[in-house]
């Protein structure tokens, strides 16, 4: 597995990578790697020749009042767990790498969804998000990029942008990997204490309760909502900011729920912010 911390490097170890035009999948991260990432890693494999992961928590995408300072870091266990998973090339940039100068400015605009679910409470958040994410596609040029279902909105959003602005990389989406009790993993999840860790399942539980009421029929989405806030309601710690059920495709609420139907929630547990969705089978 090759490290690079350069463009320049990044760019010499592509040529080598795609010499006789092997296909390259691209894992963006932010590093602290758990399972989840690691699955993505899996995923780029089966379709690409090579796998190439990026490891960079990026200024842009965090508020101000965000968690960018204190952002879970452990470059070291990374490399050894990509290692270990059978990637092939791994860019580990500075900010100044990705950002010479500060940039001239220019960024990606998310267009109307920018200000739904997640983006209604993270202003900026998903135009650094898109950002990033073109600057990679540039620098790497990968055939393919993966992306985790557990940022939903994220993952909708960066195929409108590869749609709209013809960028031409297949974005591909791989399910959710959850802890034993049902917790979506996440590099934030390092932040809860024990008694937050405890209860932090029942955003799960409450997605849970509500296609268990689908299951059983139910099609009006407020019964549904009002269902799994009844769950989440069990779990005191636990503090939702959003609970929707939206078309996956353009996030618009529905009144009635269908097959696709995305239902999306995020919670504060403590100081934490989790979010976890599920889509209706
Ligand atoms: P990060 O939070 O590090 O996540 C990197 C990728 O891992 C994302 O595609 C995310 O959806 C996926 N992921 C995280 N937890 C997962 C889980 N439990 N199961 C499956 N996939 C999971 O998302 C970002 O970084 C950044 O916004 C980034 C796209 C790298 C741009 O900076």
């Amino acid at each position: 597995m090759i490290v690079v911390r350069t463009r320049g490097e990044l760019g010499r170890s592509l040529t080598d990578a795609r010499h006789g035009d092997a296909s390259l999948g691209l894992v963006p991260t932010m590093g602290h790697l758990h399972e989840g990432h690691l699955s993505l890693v899996d995923t780029a494999r089966q379709g690409n020749d090579r796998v190439a992961v990026s490891i960079f928590v990026n200024p842009l995408q965090f508020g101000p009042s965000e968690d960018l300072d204190s952002y879970p870091r452990n470059e070291e266990r990374d490399l050894e767990a990509l290692e270990a998973r059978g990637a092939d090339l791994v860019f580990v940039p500075t900010v100044e790498e990705i950002y010479p100068r500060g940039g001239s400015g220019v960024t990606v605009s998310p267009g109307p969804l920018e200000d739904r679910l997640c983006g209604a409470f993270r202003p900026g958040h998903f135009r650094g998000v898109l950002t990033v994410v073109a600057k990679l596609f540039g620098l790497f040029r990968p055939s393919a990029a993966v992306f985790g279902r557990k940022d939903f909105q994220q993952a909708v959003l960066i195929k409108h942008m590869v749609d709209d602005l013809d960028m031409g990389v297949r974005v591909v989406t791989a399910p959710i990997v959850r802890e034993p009790d049902g917790l979506a993993l996440s590099s934030r999840n390092a932040y809860l204490s024990a008694d937050e860790r405890g209860q932090a399942a029942g955003l799960h539980s409450g997605l849970m309760a509500a296609a268990k009421s689908y299951a059983d029929g139910e099609r009006n989405a407020m019964d549904l909502l009002a269902e799994a806030r009844r769950v989440l309601d069990l779990h005191p710690l636990v503090e939702p900011q959003y609970l929707e059920a939206v078309d996956p495709l353009t996030l618009d609420p529905v009144e009635r729920a269908a097959s696709g139907t995305v239902i999306a929630v995020a919670a504060f547990c403590g100081r934490t912010r989790l979010i976890d969705n599920l889509e209706l089978p």
